[in-house]
This record gives structure tokens, sequence and C-alpha cells, in this order.
């Protein structure tokens, strides 16, 4: 008799357990082709060990968070407003929190009304919707060269073809964004839109200059493209006030991304959605499907630290942190590093990108830049197509300023020796690739 499950037959079961081979994978969507391990991902079991210096992951440092304030929020949520914090909550955000938020952007100069925000499971969940709702396959998306990881991953999930445009030490280059564009345009293929992080870029840790912002903002108005701007790290400069946003000049153009990861903790998983009225809806109606609605319970838990604490004077340690660490790791690569590498000074964020003399291969050395206890991320998880060997991204964010002297030292001893296996042996025929392999070291 029929128990109304199917079950494999027994023989079938035993081949299923008795191997690890993938008995699904004829069965997977198409889509799936693209979704594979970051190289970041492969690394954090390695990189994590605690005699390996991670100059690899991106993790917010947060032990300066007052934990003890953390908890009596939290512990006031529960007793004062529990069955809401633990009940399903509106799909586009608790509105408490939305108003806040509108809040955090005035700092960058955005005017907006909190009817037009949509909470997400960190910005991270923001680029996904975005996708969801604009991208087919083969619809192209402009990005930075390099670019984030993690929107490099959805942008493949959903098919989408990314088409790279060089940066500089001031950011994305206009011309050649006005050239990528007519380029696709006339190849008759459709741009959804141009992913750019503007701040403190993930991961070349370049700014876009302001007077490009105007420009950028221009060439996408008059060739019909939308921006999606991807800003976690705005508030993290290291010197002055912080940038102004491009949504604050262009409402109907931007959709807007922001997150509190960065200036408060990841752990929540809490980022938003600026969007124009129209786009606003169509995200809300993804954000139901995706998941019903976003935690209430952390965005309740970050309505009240917003609200009871002093979480810009917060920022303002978190900032003071991290310039302490970027010049740890600059000091340290002008002390030790082979002058013909060549890097960046961020003026924010977390992270330094790096390019090797000519001939060596960041991917081929890592192996045995762990073996020698350090770790990086090399370029090419940066690039859609393959390029960025010849670069890394160092961050400096998580270790503490003697353990990064550290980890570049054992770094540069890699590279000494890779560079001398190469005066040996010869060439392997390595040279920089295309015009964006090393677009942002030339900082000076
Ligand atoms: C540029 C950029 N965008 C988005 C994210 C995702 O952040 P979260 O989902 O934690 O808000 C990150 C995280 O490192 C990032 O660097």
């Amino acid at each position: 008799m029929s128990d109304g499950l199917s079950r494999p037959a027994p023989d079938k079961q035993a081949r299923r357990s008795s191997t690890r081979l993938d008995n699904y994978v004829d069965r997977y969507a198409a889509r799936t082709r693209g979704m594979t391990a970051s190289e970041i991902r492969a690394l954090f079991a390695v990189a994590s060990r605690p005699e390996v210096v991670s100059l690899a992951g991106g993790m917010p440092n947060i032990s300066g968070l007052p934990l003890d304030v953390v908890g009596g929020a939290i512990q006031d949520l529960v007793r004062t407003n529990g069955p809401v914090a633990m009940q399903y909550g509106s799909g586009q955000g608790d509105p408490v929190l939305r108003e806040q938020i509108c809040d955090v952007m005035r700092l960058e100069g955005i005017e907006a009304h909190p009817d037009d925000v949509v909470v997400t499971v960190g910005s991270q969940q923001a680029v996904d919707l975005v996708t969801r709702i604009f991208c087919d396959p083969g619809d192209v998306v402009l990005c930075e060269a390099p670019s984030y990881v993690g929107a490099l991953g959805v942008f493949r999930s959903y098919e989408c073809d990314v088409v790279h445009v060089e940066m500089d030490a001031h950011g994305l280059v206009p011309s050649v964004l006005r050239e990528a564009i007519a380029s696709v345009q006339a190849s008759g293929r459709r741009i959804k839109f141009l992913y750019t992080i503007p701040n403190y870029h993930n991961p070349a840790g370049v700014t876009l200059a302001p007077e490009r912002r105007q420009e950028v903002l221009e060439i996408c108005r008059e060739a019909d493209v939308l921006i999606l701007e991807d800003n976690p790290y705005g508030l993290l400069g290291f010197e002055g006030e912080p940038h102004r946003a491009m949504r604050a000049d262009e409402p109907d153009g931007v959709i807007y991304l922001g997150s509190f990861s960065k200036t408060f903790a990841p752990g929540f998983r809490v980022g938003w959605a600026l969007a124009p009225h129209a786009v606003r809806e169509k995200l809300v109606l993804a954000q139901e499907s995706a998941t019903l609605c976003p935690p209430a319970f952390s965005q309740m838990a970050i309505s009240s630290y917003l609200r009871a604490h002093d979480w810009q004077g917060q920022v303002k340690q978190f900032r003071e942190m991290y310039r302490e660490r970027r010049d740890a790791m600059v000091a340290a690569l002008d002390d030790m590093m082979p002058a013909t590498a060549r890097w960046n000074v961020p003026d924010g964020g977390f992270y330094v990108w790096l390019t090797l003399p000519n001939g060596l291969d960041a991917k081929a050395m890592l192996p045995r830049a762990v073996t020698a206890r350090v770790a990086y991320v090399p370029g090419t998880a940066f690039f859609a197509d393959g390029f960025g060997s010849q670069s890394m991204r160092l961050s400096y964010c998580y270790p503490t300023p003697e353990r990064i002297r550290e980890g570049v030292r054992r770094l540069v001893g890699v590279i000494e020796e890779e560079m001398e296996l190469r005066e040996t042996f010869g060439s392997g025929g390595h040279r920089l690739e295309r015009g964006y392999e090393a677009p942002n070291t030339d900082l000076t």
C-alpha cells in the first residue's frame, strides 16, 4: 500500500548515499550554471585558521560595539514590544525604521520619503531583488572593473551579461562609460542598469570624484540607463563630510542601496533600497515572494539602537579604527613591497587594490601565500570575464595593525620568491591584460 510519499527503491537509495556525485546534476535550472562558489568563499575555511593573517575577507570589525547597550535595547524590545517584534511584519519593512533610514540618508544629501524605502535582508538582497525585477537572461548590466563579487554572483545567477567599465584613481571613467553604452546599444542589446559603488569601492578602494558624479548622471540620463548606486561604505570616509549621493541629484534615474552592516552590525541583515515610486512597488512584490517580509525583530532592534544610542558617535569610532588600520597597511606596503608593485591609498572603507609586478599571477600564487600563512583575494574574483589575475584585494578592516604589518611582511616574502623564480626560469608570458587591469593603483 502506498503511503502517498514516493521513496526511491532501496537499491537506488543505496546508490544515492554511496556516492558523493551529484545525482541531480541534469535537473538543475539552466540559470544555476552560473552559480559557482566564489573565490572568497572557498578561501574562508583556510583564511579563518588562527595562524593565517587574513587580508582576504571584508568582515566589518565590530569589536568596538557597545554590547551592553545593544543587549539592553534588545531586552527592552522583547519586554515592551516582543509580540510585534516576533511576528510577521510588513513586506516593505517597518515604517518607523524606514523613517529613520531617511534620516540616515539625509547625511548624504538625500531627501526621501519613507514610502519609497524598501527594507531588505542586507543590501545583498536588494541587489538580488533589483536584478530579479529588471533582468531577463542576456540583458546587459554595466559594472565597474573590478566590481563587488557578491553583485557579480547575482548578475550571473540571473544570466545577465556583465560589461565592465574601466576605472582610474577617480573612479569610473565617464568617457569610457559613454563608449561602452554606445557600443552595447549599437550591438542591439539592452542595458538594464549601471551597477556602481561610488564610495570607497569594494574591491578597488577608489571613490568617484564629485565632478564625475554629475557627468555619470548626465551620460546615463541621456542614454536612458538606470543607475544602481550601492553605498554600504558611504559613512566610513576618513576625511571630511560624507560624499553627496548620486541619488540626491537624480531621484528618478537612480536606485540607491544602503546597509547597516558596516555602520552597525551585519548579523542583523538589514539593508534597504530607495527607489522611484513605481519601482518600489515592484520591489515590495518581489520582496514578498522572496521572504514574505524582512525580519521584524532585526528591524525593530536596529530601530531601538538608532533611537537610544549615539550611533553617529559609534560610526565615528569605526572610522577612526579603520583609518588606523588603513595607515598600518599603507605604511607596511610603503616600507616592504617591491617598487614594481602598485597600490592605492583609500580614503575610506576597507580595501586596498594591489597590482603585482609584471609577470606575477595572484591566483597562481595564492596557495604559496596560504602556506606562508597570509591570505588575500585574487583579482579574478572581481571580474566577470576572467581578467584581474595580476591584481589582488587586500582588506585591512579586521586584523590589528600589528597583524596587518605581519601579513604584509609574509606577502612580500612570497612575492619576492615568485620574482626570483621568474628571474631564474624566465617569463611565463604573462602581461598586463586590457586597459582595466591596473585601474586604480596610480594614486598619487
Ligand atoms: C559593495 C557591497 N555591496 C553590498 C554588500 C552586501 O552587504 P550587506 O548585505 O551585508 O548589506 C557588500 C558587503 O560586503 C558590499 O561590499
